[in-house]
């Protein structure tokens, strides 16, 4: 007989406070074998002085039982910024740990698997950084923090999914090139006056959604309220209700409550957006980044016990691309 989580009364289920966050998720017979990771980490985390930094993407097992601080990559590099733990793990991709080092550059880094990479970051180089400020003088450069530090070494300003307008506005010049994320770039420039000069890199999560999709979503799922990221073809985002940040996407349900709700990015995110609103129906048609996947509790355990993968970035290269992501953070 299959056991649900109701059928278990929750006193008899290691930390059960600790479960009863993640209860609709996980079933009541999965969570001992989760438990004793979950237990090891916090342990290690008093013992380290260590925080844990979680993205949106994480898995609720990681993402409701273990983290200090979950968020888009904007509240993840202000967060960083902030902390007073000797040690950061970051339970995201590689770009986030660099973010988190390139700012705490006396704290240990820790990212619990180095080939946590992402499509966007790995689609543009510093040299062609170089190339484009060659054929385009004079023009400032805002670059997505989904980078390496050397491309951003490379860049004048950085910018989020999240103030992305702002940032570009606040430049008060006419036209600027936004790299790497052609969707974002061009999803950016209908919002303002200013010209965007884009990169051809794409999201692989988030560049297979299709205008179809939302409308057969529509239509299998009458009155369906439909979110989605920014790194989505401009064509998706105009049969869309609202786009806007991991963080902007998880505010707006917040607020707004919709009934019957699909958000078109990560799948863990709406997991673990559903378990914070148990009364919304979520629909699932979601896509899994495979970077984000390689995070795991029992390597979230290894990273801690082991202090490794320990994140270094280039003296040269840090100091300026400290530049570009500090800039962005003073605007906000
Ligand atoms: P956010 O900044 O919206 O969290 O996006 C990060 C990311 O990798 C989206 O794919
Ligand atoms: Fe990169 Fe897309 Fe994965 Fe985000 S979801 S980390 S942008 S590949």
């Amino acid at each position: 007989m299959l056991q649900t989580a109701s059928d278990t009364p929750r006193a008899s289920v290691p930390l059960p406070e600790i479960y009863h966050r993640v209860e609709r998720h996980i079933p009541a017979f999965e969570w001992p074998l989760l438990a004793g990771d979950i237990a090891a980490i916090l342990k290690l985390k008093k013992e380290r002085n260590a925080v844990l930094l979680a993205h949106n993407y994480q898995t609720p097992d990681i993402f409701h039982t273990v983290s200090d601080i979950v968020g888009d990559s904007l509240a993840l590099a202000r967060e960083a910024a902030r902390t007073d733990a000797e040690v950061i793990v970051l339970a995201g991709v590689h770009f986030m740990a660099e973010t988190a080092k390139l700012l705490n550059p006396q704290k240990t880094v820790l990212i619990p698997d180095l080939e946590a990479g992402c499509s966007l970051a790995a689609s543009i180089t510093a040299a062609d950084i170089r190339l484009l400020r060659q054929r385009h003088p004079g023009v400032p450069i805002v670059t997505y923090v989904n980078t390496s530090a050397a491309v951003k070494a490379e860049s004048d300003i950085c910018c989020t999914s999240s103030n992305a307008i702002k940032i570009i506005e606040s430049l008060g010049v006419p036209r600027v090139i936004m790299l790497p994320d052609e969707y974002l770039a061009r999803n950016t420039a209908a919002q303002t006056r200013v010209e965007i000069i884009a990169w051809k890199g794409h999201c692989e999560v988030h560049e297979r959604f299709t205008p179809e999709d939302v409308r057969s979503l529509r239509e299998s799922h009458p009155g369906i309220t439909v979110l989605a990221h920014p790194e989505c073809p401009p064509e998706v985002i105009a049969e869309c209700d609202f786009t806007g940040s991991t963080a902007a996407m998880a505010d707006y349900v917040g607020k707004e409550r919709p009934a019957r709700v699909v958000l078109l990015t990560e799948c863990s995110m709406s997991d673990n957006v559903a378990l914070q609103h148990p009364d919304l129906e979520f629909v699932r048609p979601c896509n899994l980044c495979p970077h984000m996947k390689r995070i795991t509790l029992p390597k979230i355990r290894h990273a801690l016990q082991t202090m490794t993968h320990e994140i270094t970035v280039d003296p040269a290269i840090a100091e300026r691309a400290r530049r570009a992501v500090e800039r962005m953070l003073e605007l906000g």
